[in-house]
C-alpha cells in the first residue's frame, strides 16, 4: 500500500449546527475516517450528527480558560485520539499560534467567501453592501493570521440584487457542502501539501 492510499484519521472541531460536519461524515471513504468531533459549545447541534454516526464526541468548554490552556486541552485530546488531520467546520474560536504551528499543514478551515476577499466576520453583509456579482467559499490551510492561509479549493456562486445575507449564506452553504469533502480528500491522499507557505498540488 502506498502512503497516500492509507485512510487518514480526521478530527472535526465545531461550535454549532454542523452542516459541513454532516457532509464530511456522509462523504467518508477509503481516504479518511472521522475519529473524533470536538465542540467548545455544549449542546451544539453538530454533536448529535456525530452521535448518530457513532463518532466519538467531546465537549471542551473554553469559558474561564486562557486561549493557550484551552488549545492545549484540545491538542492533548486530538493527539490521544490519534488525529492526523484537524478540520475546522464552523468552529468559532481563534486558535493560538502555538496550536496552529503544531498542526501546520494538517489543519484546514472553510470560509464563506472567495478568499483573499472578505476575510473575517459579517461576510455576506459586506459582499451585498459592495454589490459584488460573485461570492463563494474557500477551503484553506490554517496559518496564524486569520483566514489568510493558502487556498486549497474554491467554489463560486452568483450574488443576486435581491439577496438578503441569509439567502446568500444559504446559497454559499450549498457549495460548501460539496467543496469541503473534496478538499479534505485532496489533503488526505497527499495530493495537496503546505510547502513554504503555498498549497502545492501533485
Ligand atoms: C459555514 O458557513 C462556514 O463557512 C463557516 O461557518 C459556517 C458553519 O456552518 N466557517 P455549519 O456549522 O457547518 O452548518
Amino acid at each position: 500500500m502506498t502512503p497516500s492510499s492509507v485512510e487518514k484519521s480526521v478530527a472535526v472541531l465545531i461550535s454549532g449546527r454542523g452542516n459541513n460536519l454532516g457532509a464530511l461524515i456522509a462523504a467518508q471513504d477509503s481516504s479518511y475516517k472521522i475519529i473524533l468531533v470536538i465542540s467548545n459549545v455544549e449542546g451544539a447541534a453538530g454533536l448529535d450528527k456525530a452521535g448518530s454516526a457513532n463518532i466519538p464526541t467531546l465537549v471542551i468548554p473554553h469559558n474561564g480558560k486562557t486561549r493557550e490552556a484551552f488549545d492545549a486541552e484540545m491538542d492533548a485530546a486530538l493527539r490521544a485520539a490519534g488525529a492526523q488531520i484537524v478540520v475546522l467546520a464552523g468552529f468559532m474560536r481563534i486558535l493560538s499560534d502555538g496550536f496552529v504551528r503544531g498542526w501546520e499543514g494538517k489543519l484546514i478551515n472553510i470560509h464563506p467567501s472567495l478568499l483573499p476577499a472578505y476575510r473575517g466576520t459579517r461576510v455576506h453583509e459586506r459582499v451585498i453592501e459592495a454589490k459584488e456579482a460573485l461570492s463563494g467559499a474557500s477551503v484553506h490551510f490554517v496559518v496564524p493570521e486569520l483566514d489568510a492561509g493558502p487556498v486549497i479549493a474554491q467554489a463560486s456562486v452568483p450574488v443576486h440584487a435581491s439577496d438578503t445575507p441569509q439567502a446568500l449564506a444559504d446559497r454559499v452553504l450549498e457549495v460548501e457542502l460539496k467543496l469541503y469533502p473534496e478538499a479534505l480528500k485532496l489533503l488526505a491522499t497527499d495530493k495537496v501539501k503546505l510547502q513554504n507557505g503555498l498549497a502545492v498540488f501533485s
